[in-house]
């Protein structure tokens, strides 16, 4: 059986996941599930690069340790993986013993054969984005890649001698025209390749200026630079976390990856950094580093300072995964950039899956609830209507030219997204004409209708099978309602795959529709009018309101926030001290606050607000004049007390 090992960055554990990280991950994912259903043993591999001076530095700004910290903030990734359907096979975190012993192993390697060296250092270092940079390449003083300012670094370091592998680095990229991909990507390293001198890579940090790291083996007052510790992580865990990770130790069991997803951004890193630290290692390049365009919002690049930072959670909530997941590979071609909109996502989600497929469905369970008391009918050939059916029945034959099969595998093989849903959906399309021109509902051949039910709802069932890796709840329920109760995460197209597999006799299982239409009317009524949100549409239940959990809090300290006049960092005890950060400083001086008895929202997600954590929310009223209040107690009653 052939193996599929595929990965996405490790995400700095500091950001709160936003569409970028998302995107990454769920490419990732539609590989894997589809890899899946081809019979592959697949590796699917996401994580957390958790060490760096951006995570010391944040850490020590709540009084944390960086693992502690570290710890509470992986969680935000997690449950962001399990609501968006991700199905990793396995999370790395870049603390785990085993990673940082196999980057130790590595780093011992290269430096017993030659590959590094002790030099002087005079550069620059941008710690957002945890790179080191020469005088060069700097632009008037600030990052050439994300435009913040750099610091001045004069120290003793460790070089790992990239140089050397500059001319074997062409040689290879020229000899393997899939290693990077896009080929506009490739042409781009290609090109820097060719027309400039690679420099040596500095690969550590001395510990007094950074002690958030994996320490050299060999020189214990310096540890490693992030990025040699990251890039590690996509061999390291096939050694202790992949499927048979112990075969993997003894050899080439799951390295080396299939592919590399990232964004363009991290680019460099990798088909420069990590090809030529294989090549020293001995190791085999990956077979392919596929870099994706960046997701603008409203043509401006996502930042915390622009307030434009789509939250996934928050598109979950009011889509759904898969409409999302859906959007996110329909609208723009994988490797371009692209700009989010939540009015383009409505349209996708109300032509492609309300009415196409959607429709498509309905009606078929419809018409074999009417016709044929909701039972899947007997599929008698009919003479007459050979070529019609034929004509469908040979769009899902795996061996057909004009099947779905070949051309869908040709789009995800090279990591066509959007190329594979177009395919799918003009098939859906022809369905939806099949339909039209069937005109079942006149039909009084009853042989005939039962052969075009069954056609329908046969070619549903195959359709969710291709549906699956892009939308897999979408495609378990098409199942469900067809009456089918396998498991569709454990199908595969060759068992599954072939026309006949559904069993006349089947009682569907109509439920609701698949993807209910979403009006726009109503999504601008919610958006403009913000503070009059309880109409009918905004009811809810009293289940709903008693997941809301309140508690009386005592605020024992509080500050401003640094670099911000709304922003005050509460430090509260509701039974157990929690820190909340609370945009009630143009208001209230923080001096005012302490002793305060307030109302507090407990059970929250965790956010970040101007870098600091907020572990739960205030309750304070604001009226047309802009007056703020807080919510106080009437009686004094204790710390912890529960509100409901
Ligand atoms: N920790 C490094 C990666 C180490 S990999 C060995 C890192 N982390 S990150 O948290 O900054 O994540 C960067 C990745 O997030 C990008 O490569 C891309 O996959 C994704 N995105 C972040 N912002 C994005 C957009 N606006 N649009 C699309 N994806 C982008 O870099």
């Amino acid at each position: 059986m052939s193996r599929f090992y595929v990965t996405t960055p490790i995400y700095y554990v500091n950001d709160i996941p936003h569409i970028g990280h998302s995107y990454t991950t769920i490419a990732a994912d539609i590989l894997a599930r589809y890899n899946r259903l081809r019979g592959r043993e697949v590796f699917f591999l996401t994580g957390t690069d958790e060490h760096g001076q951006k995570v010391e530095k944040a850490a020590r700004e709540q009084n944390r340790s960086p693992k502690e910290h570290s710890d509470l903030m992986v969680e935000n990734f997690k449950h962001l993986w399990v609501k968006l359907n991700i199905s990793n096979d396995a999370f790395i975190r870049t603390t785990d013993g085993e990673h940082f012993k196999t980057v130790q192993g590595l780093i011992q390697m290269l430096w017993d054969t030659g590959e590094i060296e002790k030099r002087e250092y005079t550069g620059w270092y941008c710690t957002p984005d945890e790179r080191f940079w020469t005088e060069k390449e700097i632009i008037d003083g600030k990052c050439p890649e994300c435009g913040r300012p750099v610091e001045h670094l004069e120290e003793e370091n460790y070089f790992f001698l990239m140089s050397g592998y500059q001319k074997d680095l062409i040689e290879y990229i020229d000899r393997n025209p899939s290693y990077i991909l896009p080929e506009t990507r490739r042409n781009e390293v290609l090109g820097f390749l060719k027309n400039n001198t690679l420099g040596d890579l500095c690969i550590s940090r001395p510990k007094s200026r950074l002690s958030w790291g994996i320490p050299l083996p060999f020189d214990e007052s310096y540890v490693t630079y992030v990025w040699f510790d990251a890039l590690v992580n996509y061999f390291s865990a096939t050694r202790y976390l992949a499927p048979h990770a112990e075969k993997a130790k003894l050899g080439d069991f799951w390295w080396p990856a299939s592919h590399h997803i990232i964004g363009k951004d991290i680019l460099t890193t990798h088909a420069v950094y990590w090809s030529t630290m294989l090549m020293a290692l001995k190791l085999p390049l990956p077979e392919n580093i596929f870099a994706h365009g960046w997701w603008t919002v409203d043509g401006k690049k996502m930042s915390k300072s622009f307030g434009n930072v789509v939250d996934p959670n928050e598109m979950i909530e009011k889509y759904g995964a898969d409409a999302f997941r859906y959007f996110l590979f329909r609208e723009v071609p994988f490797g371009l950039d692209g700009d989010f909109s939540e009015h383009a996502l409505i349209n996708r989600t109300n032509t492609d899956l309300a009415n196409d497929l959607g429709n498509l469905l309905s009606r078929t369970l419809t018409m074999i609830e009417k016709y044929r008391g909701g039972k899947i009918p007997d599929p008698i050939d009919s003479k007459d209507r050979k070529q019609l059916e034929g004509k469908i029945k040979a769009r899902f034959d795996p061996g057909s030219e004009t099947g779905i099969s070949g051309s869908f595998n040709g789009a995800l093989t090279h990591l066509q997204f959007h190329h594979a849903l177009i395919q799918l959906w003009d098939l859906i399309k022809e369905l939806n004409e099949y339909i039209a021109s069937s005109v079942p509902w006149k039909e009084t051949d009853s042989d005939i209708l039962s052969n075009t039910l069954y056609t329908l709802a046969e070619s549903l069932r195959l359709t969710a099978l291709y549906l699956y890796p892009f939308m897999p709840d979408a495609a378990q329920n098409i199942w469900s309602q067809l009456g089918i109760s396998a498991d569709i995460n454990s199908s595969n197209f060759e068992e599954l795959g072939t026309w006949g597999r559904l069993k006349p006799g089947t009682t569907i299982q109509k439920t609701r529709q698949l993807f209910p239409r979403i009006d726009t009317k109503k999504e601008n009524l919610v958006k403009k009018n913000p503070g009059h949100k309880n109409t009918r549409d905004n009811v809810i239940t009293l289940d709903e309101f008693a997941k809301v959990e309140l508690k009386v809090g005592q605020v024992l300290k509080a500050d401003r926030v640094k670099g911000s006049h709304k922003l005050i960092k509460l430090q509260v005890d509701t039974g157990e001290m929690r820190q909340i950060v609370a945009g009630i400083g143009k208001t209230y001086a923080p001096e005012d606050l302490s002793g305060k008895k307030i109302v507090v929202v407990t059970n929250l997600q965790p956010a970040q607000l101007m870098g600091v954590e907020s572990q739960g929310m205030l309750l304070a009223a604001t009226d047309s004049n802009g007056t703020l209040s807080l919510l106080i107690p009437e009686k004094d009653i204790q710390k912890g007390a529960i509100i409901k």
